[in-house]
């Protein structure tokens, strides 16, 4: 857990951050995971004239994920357009969720978290299975 490199991904997540599309925010998010096997998939936030229409960086990296073969997110870092680390919103905690489960690792403004602790008790595809 600590020997991965986490240097590697918060960077890749900062170059992203400079393809960002975010002219009313000003605020460019670089996203970065790794896969299960071995691939880095990364994403930008992408906003739009009508606000609340904006795609968040996580968004563009589920989809770069799906495109580029699927798998599962083992690694993930977001970060702000200075490079630090970021909380991803509640939102893309639940998109992320879905894509990496309990056991996603993501380097947060507090350290190393599992997704179960970003996103406590979450809602998810067994919640659906359980009721059919
Ligand atoms: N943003 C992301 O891309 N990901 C997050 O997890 C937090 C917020 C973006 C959305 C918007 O373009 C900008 O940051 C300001 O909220």
């Amino acid at each position: 857990m600590t020997d991965f490199d986490w240097r590697g991904l918060q960077q890749a997540a900062t170059e992203i951050a400079e393809r960002a599309y975010a002219p009313y925010s000003n605020y460019p998010v670089g996203a970065a995971a790794l896969v299960d096997d071995g691939r880095t998939v990364v994403g930008c936030n992408v906003e739009n004239a009508a606000y609340g229409v904006v795609l968040c960086a996580e968004c563009g990296l589920v989809s770069q994920l799906h495109a580029t073969g699927g798998g599962r997110l083992t690694h993930f870092v977001c970060v702000n357009g200075r490079g630090e680390v970021i909380m991803p919103c509640g939102r893309c905690r639940q998109l992320l969720f879905e894509h990496g489960g309990r056991e996603l690792l993501l380097l947060t403004v507090s350290g190393v978290r599992r997704m179960d602790e970003v996103l406590p008790d979450p809602f998810g595809p067994d919640d659906l299975e359980t009721a059919r």
